[in-house]
């Protein structure tokens, strides 16, 4: 059983505190989302954990191991993976160079090109354009290089920033059903997302940030829609202004 816990996070950017005290906890074998409005923390909590935001307080520890304060490879190197928001692959780059910039903490040259064959296997469309600069292909190609960037490693856990966003509903979809896919394969996944109806569809166990805080922590089957859960950001929206 992999679980990651994060308490009471405190983070931000030079002099401005972003995140004051937030906690989550997620299991592998389960999608937990997170949810809020825009600029309430949410990528900088995906950033702290996975080292690349520096933490200011408060304790992340994956299977009771600490991670915060150590560096992003080192946190990669102990199985959590980042998939950053826009998925981060880098556009001029190859689809099998940017597979190899993901897997550059392998340090056998061997083991990268046979995981990369173990990916294609699995994105079977990415095997087709390898040689294809990532910023040619489509937006569900992208999506796809992106998750299958971050499984280089074989993370035990991943965080994923907004995997459907900008596909069209179809690959909106079936971006999430990748997403959930690897949880049941037992990888531990802590996501967050703007698509509401089908990120609830997907979920486990659903947070929401607000202003830097938490707001909101159940499960999908207490929300009635996701009318009810706008009204939840914006209820904490509105107390913020107070
Ligand atoms: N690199 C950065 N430097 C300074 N401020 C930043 C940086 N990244 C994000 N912020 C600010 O931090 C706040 C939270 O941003 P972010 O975590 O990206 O929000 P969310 O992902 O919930 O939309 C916003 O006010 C944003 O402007
Ligand atoms: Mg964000």
């Amino acid at each position: 059983m992999t679980r990651l816990v994060a308490s009471n996070v405190v983070a931000g950017y030079g002099a401005v505190e972003i995140l004051h005290g937030v906690s989550v906890q997620a299991g592998d074998g389960e999608v937990t989302c997170i949810f809020g409005p825009n600029g309430c923390g949410k990528s900088t909590l995906l950033g702290a954990v996975a080292g690349i935001v520096d933490i200011w307080g408060g304790e992340v520890e994956l299977d009771g191991e600490p991670l915060a304060g150590k560096p992003a490879h080192a946190i990669l190197k102990s199985g959590l993976a980042l998939m950053p928001q826009g998925g981060g692959v880098f556009p001029q780059l190859s689809v099998r160079e940017n597979l190899r910039v993901g897997g550059h903490t392998l340090s056998d040259g061997r083991m990268l090109d046979q995981r990369i064959g173990e990916l294609i296997d699995e994105f079977p469309r990415l095997g087709e354009r390898l040689s294809v600069p990532a910023g040619n292909l489509s937006g569900g190609e992208q999506m796809m290089l992106a998750i299958a960037r971050a499984l280089i490693v074989k993370p035990r856990f991943i965080l994923f920033d907004e995997p459907s966003a900008g596909l069209s509903p179809k690959l909106a979809a079936e971006a999430l059903d990748r997403v959930a896919a690897l949880a049941r394969r037992g990888i531990g996944v802590l996501m967050v997302e703007q698509n509401i109806r089908e990120a609830l569809r997907v979920a486990d166990r659903i947070y929401v940030l607000a202003g830097g805080h938490n707001r909101y922590e159940g499960r999908p089957e207490d929300i009635a829609d996701g009318r009810q859960l706008m009204d939840i950001y914006l209820g904490a929206a509105a107390e913020d202004e107070r």
